[in-house]
């Protein structure tokens, strides 16, 4: 089976949580990532762009998403889960029984054919592009969906899509679904040339970046912070939990780095919060 496209990007974050699945040292065990990435065609044109530091940081996103589901799942009974863009994501498994809401997978036909033939057949697909908003009003129907219970995961997904594009898609969001949270991940100016340079080299070119400072975000895409999960707390919990293999003094230097402003202000993150209502 061959992904094509921008969608052969979910094999390259598959096969980085197979490889951590495998790791003596592993923050999650994956083990329906492995068995996914052994049916699978690895397209070459992957190989520049997957080394071992792209691995464990894609990795450690996934964690990091997986721990903030978790917390809204615990602050939410019967939470539902939407993944944009889900690709070949995992996360249905590895949170087994956190999640007691729906389930609800999103990515372009390729992708759920992908998943329904490697047997996936638990949540409530839908093989659309995430830039045609019928989906919004289907799922905002849905029985059992609660807007303030319902969490949207984008992982690896905005910067595929064009900036005004993800603006228009945050505003219908807002419209539909105001108070649900949303995980997303955005790539800073820090990290903007090497990962152009590499998605590029792929044929899979990111197309944008967050300016500095990198937390202008939040408030762009009109995302309230949720208690506890301010921009400032969770930089510094990334930082330490993206360095974990790197030791306590290169900890301990980002943690340095990232009390000055203009330096925090270059990176990359994964924002949780809450989408406001429009104005
Ligand atoms: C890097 S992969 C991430 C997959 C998954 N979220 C993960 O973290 O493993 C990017 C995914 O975005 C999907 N995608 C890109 N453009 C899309 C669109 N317009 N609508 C829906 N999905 C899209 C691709 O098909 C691909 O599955």
């Amino acid at each position: 089976m061959r992904l094509t496209g921008v969608s052969k990007t979910a094999i390259l974050t598959l096969r980085a949580r197979a490889d951590e699945h495998r790791r003596r040292d592993s923050v999650f065990a994956d083990p329906k990532a492995v068995e996914w990435l052994s049916k699978l065609e690895w397209p070459r044109e992957l190989d520049f762009w997957y080394t071992p530091r792209v691995s464990s940081f894609v990795a450690s996103r996934a964690q990091e998403i997986d721990d903030l589901a978790g917390a809204f799942a615990h602050s939410a009974q019967r939470a539902s889960v939407v993944e944009l863009g889900c690709g070949l994501s995992t996360r249905r498994h590895r949170l087994a029984g956190a999640i007691s809401g729906r389930w609800i997978d999103l990515d372009l036909p390729q992708v759920i054919a992908a998943r329904e033939s490697l047997g996936d057949h638990g949540a409530i697909s839908i093989a659309r592009s995430v830039l045609d908003r019928s989906w919004l009003g289907e799922v905002r129907a849905l029985e059992g969906i609660d807007v303030a219970k319902t969490l949207f995961i984008a992982e690896g997904l905005l910067y595929y899509l064009q900036r005004a594009e993800v603006d228009a898609l945050f505003r219908d969001l807002s419209r539909t679904f105001a108070g649900a949270a949303i995980i997303f991940d955005a790539i800073g100016s820090a990290d903007y040339k090497g990962t152009l340079r590499v998605s590029s080299s792929a044929g899979t070119p990111v197309q944008w970046m967050v300016p500095p400072p990198f937390d202008r975000i939040w408030d762009e895409l009109g995302i309230e912070p949720i208690p506890g999960f301010e921009p400032e707390a969770m930089m510094r919990a990334a930082i330490a939990r993206y360095f974990r293999r790197y030791g306590r003094w290169t900890i301990g230097f980002l943690h340095g780095l990232s009390r000055i402003p203009a330096l925090a202000g270059l990176r990359s993150g994964v924002v949780y919060g809450r989408l406001r209502p429009l104005p």
